[in-house]
């Protein structure tokens, strides 16, 4: 097991990728800290996990879009793990529309959650790392949208793109003690957030012929790539935002110019 004994958090948890990484996670021996908005999602995850020798998992709400949240969610996880090893910043929402038309307060919505909770996160999963002197491993999720610009989702884009950055200058300056970051860009992956796209059955079809692997992506395929990431088999491995999309950002953009996914652009 890579992850034994590693006190982890997992924001976003409930659900897709972050409910996929916290069964991986617990697989591989961690302690997980199952952190969401919707609680209830939450402790049902947490509920199915197998207990690991080091202790039981922690169930917790968070609103990563809010810091008191995410300062109060940390000090459970500090009363339940007394530290953090790996946090892996999975919460996110999307936005769409015409960049024309979209409001501040959309666009900060996007931003609040996707890339300042990110950060906060980060922040205050570093500090306890720090403290211990024992490094760690920090795992945000970011997007080919990052990438790639997809139509009609400036913020979501710009929100990843900035994932990106963020995964890079943490890497630099905290790479000395010892706290590796690294981001994964998942491609089009099946999850509560796509929902929506799976109800029209031509549209995948459509969409998974231009993946190299011609699939989407399942929350097991993104897990995979975290847990690497998380663990000690990536102990040289810091400041890189890894694609784990089946190939499709290294075929051509998502959106625009009459591709699939510029049609799904109002969904
Ligand atoms: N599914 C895809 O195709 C895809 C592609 C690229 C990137 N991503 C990214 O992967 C991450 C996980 O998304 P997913 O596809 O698993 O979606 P999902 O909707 O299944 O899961 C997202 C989880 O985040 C939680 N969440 C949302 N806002 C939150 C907040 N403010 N505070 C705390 N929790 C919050 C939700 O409750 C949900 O449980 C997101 O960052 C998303 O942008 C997904």
């Amino acid at each position: 097991m890579i992850l034994e004994n590693k006190r982890t958090v997992v924001t976003g948890a409930a659900s897709g990728i972050g409910a996929g990484t916290a069964r991986a996670f617990a697989r591989e021996g961690a302690r997980v800290a199952v952190l969401d908005r919707d609680v209830n999602g939450a402790a049902k995850v947490a509920g199915e996990l197998a207990e690991p020798p080091a202790g039981p998992h922690l169930a917790g709400e968070v609103d990563v879009a809010s810091p008191e949240s995410i300062d109060a969610a940390f000090a459970e996880v500090d009363a339940a793990f007394g530290g953090v090893d790996v946090l892996v910043n999975c919460a996110g929402v999307r936005g769409t529309g015409s960049p024309l038309e979209a409001t501040l307060e959309e666009w900060r919505f996007v931003i609040d959650v996707n890339l300042t909770g990110s950060f906060y996160c980060a922040q205050l999963a570093a500090r306890r790392m720090a403290e211990a002197g024992t490094g760690g491993s920090i795992v945000n999720i970011a997007s080919t949208a990052g990438i790639l610009a997809v139509n009609q989702r400036t913020a979501y884009c710009a929100s990843k793109a900035g994932v990106i950055g963020l995964t890079k200058s943490l890497a630099l300056d905290l790479g000395e003690l010892g706290i590796r970051v690294n981001a994964i860009c998942p491609g089009l992956t099946r999850t509560g957030l796509t929902a929506p796209y799976y109800e029209d059955a031509g549209w995948v079809e459509q969409v998974e012929s231009d993946i190299p692997l011609r699939r989407s992506g399942q929350p097991a395929d993104l897990a995979e790539a975290i847990t690497f990431l998380a663990s000690d088999h990536s102990a040289y491995v810091t400041g890189v935002s890894i694609p784990v999309d089946g190939g499709m950002s290294a075929t051509r953009p998502l959106g625009g110019g009459g591709t699939a996914f510029s049609a799904k652009r109002a969904a």
